[in-house]
This record gives structure tokens, sequence and C-alpha cells, in this order.
């Protein structure tokens, strides 16, 4: 597919923006559909202010204000008629997403490539009542989409692989080092083992045997040093994998497998916690600390960038 391609997203909010902002650093034209044309002027702002980082750590050769020309937003679904590719980003409502879906297909034709940004929805449930079920995949971003290589392209039930691995392909075109999930599974891939890495970090604190700061200082010291460089499978070929299998012997019985959450989360949510957000987290936070915090996650995402784009997934095959 043409780098040149006019790309259609649905919704404008948070993740639609910045996923807009990825598609038109990457040279395409966007289609952007919104049920509330009132965001229009706002989603502007945010991408405007996203591109303008991009020129700044020059990600993007053009002009910001020349990219967002190839921007259009509208409310109305026939301005998507001719896109080969759609990314549906609406509230996480089963019943919303799958009205956009009928919507779409009414504008579409069957061959163009349809992708859900759904956090937890299962795909299959998401295409059961479209027409062409197998042009669905779930596409999962990380926030904050324009800059992260990371991206998961969910298979449902009656999605065509084929498909999917052209949606990955295209996807490398963004910038992207797509994993593809073959079989549809709740939380997909980095969410099952960062969950589950989650209910262990908490198990230590929640029964006394470290701190909230000696959890996150050690996961940043050991995870954080290798796993950008390599995923788990490339550490234990390069560390020696023989020690794992022993550890994992003694070690497994001992995890934690708690199916409750923990106390400690569904306390602070219930008091009011967001995080940074509205200061109150698992740290405390000034209104200024919580800002400085916010620009230097964006500037260390600006880093890891440059950084992981120097040792991609394959760097050890090109001697
Ligand atoms: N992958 C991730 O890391 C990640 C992170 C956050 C959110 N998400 C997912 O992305 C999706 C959007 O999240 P968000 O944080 O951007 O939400 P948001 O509330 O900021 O934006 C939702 C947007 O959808 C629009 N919308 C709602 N119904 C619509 C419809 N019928 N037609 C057109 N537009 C409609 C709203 O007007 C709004 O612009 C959700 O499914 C969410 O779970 C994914």
């Amino acid at each position: 597919m043409s780098k040149k391609i006019k790309i259609g997203t649905v919704g404008i909010g948070l993740m639609g923006s910045s996923i807009a902002t990825c598609l038109l650093a990457s040279g395409h034209f966007v289609t952007a559909l919104t049920n509330n044309i009132r965001e229009k002027e706002g989603a502007i702002k945010r991408i405007d202010e996203f591109l303008q980082q991009l020129k700044a750590e020059e990600l993007i050769d053009e002009e910001p204000a020349e990219v967002l020309k190839k921007l259009h937003i509208t409310d109305q679904y026939s301005a998507l008629k001719d896109h080969a590719v759609v990314i549906e980003s609406v509230v996480e409502n089963i019943t919303e997403k799958r009205k956009v879906f009928a919507q779409l297909e009414t504008v579409l034709t069957p061959d163009t490539l349809i992708g859900s940004n759904t956090s937890a929805i299962p795909v299959t449930l998401l295409q059961a009542e479209m027409q062409n079920p197998q042009r669905l995949f779930g596409i999962h971003w990380a926030e904050p989409a324009h800059l992260t290589r990371f991206m998961e392209i969910i298979c449902g039930d009656q999605s065509d692989i084929q498909l999917a691995e052209k949606f990955s392909r295209l996807a490398e075109s963004w910038g992207k080092e797509p994993s593809l999930i073959r079989k549809d599974i709740r939380g997909f891939i980095a969410n099952r083992v960062m969950y589950a890495m989650l209910r262990e970090a908490f198990y230590l604190v929640e029964n006394g045997y470290a701190t909230i700061e000696d959890v996150d200082r050690s996961l940043r010291n050991d995870l954080g040093y290798w796993i950008t460089f390599a995923g788990p499978f490339r550490f234990m070929d390069l560390t020696g994998i023989p020690a794992y299998l022993a550890v994992m012997n003694d070690l497994f019985p001992d995890l934690c497998n708690d199916t409750k959450v923990p106390a400690t989360i569904e306390r602070l949510v219930k008091e009011g916690g967001k995080g940074v957000r509205n200061q109150q987290g698992f740290y405390t936070y000034s209104e200024d600390t919580a800002r400085h915090w916010e620009k230097l996650f964006m500037e260390f995402s600006f880093e890891i960038r440059k950084l992981a784009g120097k040792y991609p997934q394959d760097a050890g095959e090109h001697i």
C-alpha cells in the first residue's frame, strides 16, 4: 500500500488525536470522523501541539501547518467512502463500537480494512454483527500513539490472517513494530504480562516485603534496563537458559495467583485517586511536581524512541 493512501479515523478524543497525528506524520491524508463536531477545534489544537513536538525532535521534516492541511475533520460517514483503512477509537463500549461498524459498512467497500482501538473488548464480539467481519481487527496502540513503536494487531474468530499481515506491513510504515495476536485473548500480550507483574508488585507491598519505592526501583533498574533492547525470550537466550528453568521450578509455586483485585488500589480509587492527573496517587505530588513528572515522561518518550530505533528487534541479525 502506498504511503499516501487516505486513512479514516473515528473518534477524535485523546487517543483518536494521537493516532491521527501518527498517520499524518507518516504522510497519509486523514479523514477524522466525530459525532460531536464541536470537538473539532480542540482536536486540531492537540494534533498541532503533537506535530510541533515531532518537528522539534526532528521526527518530521514538514512544517506542522503543512501537515495539518492533510487533516479533514467531519461528522459525515460518507466522507470515508473511498478510504482503504479506517481506525475506530470511540468510547470503550461494545454497543457504541458496533453501531460505528454498522454505519461504516454502509459506505466502505468490503475490502476496506477496519481497526478497532479497543482496550479489552474481545474482537470476536465486535465483529459478530458485521457484514464483512473478516476485515476487522483489534489495533492496540500505546500512548503517546504518535511516538511509541508498540502495536498489537488482534484477530477475532472471523478475521482473515492475511489481511492482518497486510495491516501489519502498513503499520511498519508508521514507525511501529507490530505484534500479531492470531487468536482472540483478553488483554492481548503486553497487558497480560504487565498485569501479572502488577499483581506480584501489589503482593510484595501489601504483605510488607518491600515498599512501593523499592519495588519501583528494582523494576526500573532490572527490567527497565534491558526490556527495550530484548523481549523476555531474547533475554533468556542472552543470559543463559538453564538457570531460568531452575528458578521456575522453585519460584512458580510461590508467586501470587490471587484473582481478587488488590485492596490498596481499590481503596485509592474509592478515595478519588487518579494519579498525577489530580495529584493523588501511590506517591504524593504538588501541582508543580505532577506537571514536571508529566513533562519528564514526555521527554523520556522521545529519548527512548530514538534509542529503540537504533536497536530494532532484528538488530543482531545485521552484522
Ligand atoms: N491502547 C491504549 O493504550 C488505549 C488507551 C486509552 C484508551 N484506549 C481505547 O481507545 C478508545 C478511545 O479512548 P479515548 O481515551 O480516546 O476516549 P475519549 O473519551 O477521549 O474519546 C472518545 C471519542 O469518541 C467520540 N465518539 C463517541 N461515540 C462516537 C460515535 N458514535 N461516532 C464518532 N465518534 C464517537 C467522542 O466524541 C470522543 O471524541 C477506547 O476504546 C479506549 O479503551 C486505548
